[in-house]
C-alpha cells in the first residue's frame, strides 16, 4: 500500500513561509500575469495565480488581451513590464490563441524577471546544468516533493512521460541533475509498459486519463501523476488509474492535491526569489 504525497500540505507549508517572510517587507513583491484570450482552463489558473499571491500579501497585476490582439502590442506590454521597476516577475499564461506563437514572446521576458522559468537563457542554463535565475514551476514542485519525502534518486530509473517545455523536458534535467537514470518516453515512444515496468520513479504528463494502470508498473515504484484531466462524469483524473497503482507502489501523488498546488507555490517561491535577486538581499 502506498504512502499519498499530500501536495496540498507541503504547498500550504511553502506558502506560510513566504507569507511569513514577506510580511517583513517595506516594499512587496509584485507580480505580473498576462493572459491573452478566454481559454477557460487558462483563466481559472490565471485567477488562482492572482488570489495566491495576494494572499501572501504580494501586488499583482493581471493583464487580461484580447483573442485578436496584434504581435506588436503583446510585445509592447511585455516590454512596459520588463522596464517597469516596481515588476518582479511576469508569468505569460500559456497556450496563447492561435496566431500568436510563443516562441516570439516568451524571450522578450527578461530572464531576471521570467518567473517560469521559461527564457531560453534560464531553460538553457538549466540544460547546462548552470544556476537558471528561476527553474519551470510544475518541475521544481515535483523535486521539492521528492526532496519533502526524502525520495534518494541516485541511480534510480525514472521514466519521464511527457516531452513538453512546461514539464516533460525541464524535469527531465532536474532529475538528470539528481544523477537518476533518465529515460524521455512520449507519445511516438513503443511498447511504453515495457519502458514503465523498468521505472523506479514514474512522472507522468500527458493528459491522457487514467491510461498508467497496475501491471504496468514495478512493485514499490513511486507515482508521480501530473496529469490533470476532467472525465465525463466531470470528475477530476490523473494520467495514472489510482485504485489500480494504489496497492503496488510505495507512493503516489494524488489528482487532485498533488502536483497541482506546488506549481502554484513554486511560482510564487520563484517571484519572491526574482524579488530578492533583484533587490540583491540574501
Ligand atoms: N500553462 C500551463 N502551465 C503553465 C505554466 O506553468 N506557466 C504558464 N505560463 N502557462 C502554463
Amino acid at each position: 500500500m502506498a504512502e499519498i504525497i499530500n501536495g496540498k500540505e507541503i504547498a500550504e507549508n511553502i506558502l506560510n513561509n513566504i507569507k511569513k517572510e514577506v510580511e517583513n517587507f517595506d516594499v512587496k513583491p509584485t507580480l505580473a500575469v498576462i493572459i491573452v484570450g478566454n481559454d477557460p482552463a487558462s483563466k481559472v489558473y490565471v485567477k488562482n495565480k492572482i488570489k495566491k499571491s495576494e494572499f501572501l500579501g504580494f501586488n499583482s497585476i493581471l493583464k487580461e488581451l484580447p483573442e485578436d490582439i496584434q504581435k506588436e502590442e503583446l510585445l509592447d506590454v511585455i516590454k512596459n513590464l520588463n522596464n517597469d521597476k516596481n515588476v518582479n516577475g511576469i508569468l505569460l499564461q500559456l497556450p496563447l490563441p492561435k496566431g500568436l506563437d510563443e516562441k516570439d514572446f516568451l524571450d522578450e521576458i527578461s530572464p531576471i524577471k521570467d518567473v517560469d522559468g521559461f527564457t531560453t537563457y534560464n531553460s538553457g542554463k538549466l540544460f547546462k546544468g548552470e544556476k537558471p535565475y528561476s527553474i519551470a514551476c510544475t518541475p521544481k514542485g515535483i523535486i521539492k516533493l521528492l526532496e519533502t519525502k526524502n525520495i534518494n534518486l541516485e541511480g534510480k530509473v525514472a521514466v519521464v512521460v511527457g516531452r513538453s517545455n512546461i514539464v516533460g523536458k525541464p524535469v527531465a534535467n532536474l532529475l538528470l541533475q539528481k544523477n537518476a537514470t533518465v529515460i524521455q518516453a512520449h507519445s511516438k515512444t513503443k511498447n511504453l509498459p515495457e519502458i514503465l515496468k523498468l521505472a523506479d520513479i514514474i512522472i507522468s504528463a500527458t493528459g491522457k486519463e487514467e491510461f498508467i494502470k497496475g501491471d504496468m508498473v514495478k512493485e514499490g515504484a513511486i507515482i508521480i501523476d501530473v496529469g490533470i484531466t476532467r472525465n465525463k462524469n466531470g470528475k477530476l483524473t490523473g494520467d495514472v488509474d489510482f485504485e489500480s497503482v494504489y496497492n503496488k507502489v510505495s507512493y503516489i501523488t494524488p489528482v487532485p492535491g498533488g502536483v497541482g498546488p506546488m506549481t502554484i507555490a513554486t511560482l510564487m517561491e520563484n517571484t519572491l526569489e526574482l524579488y530578492k535577486l533583484q533587490k540583491g538581499i540574501k
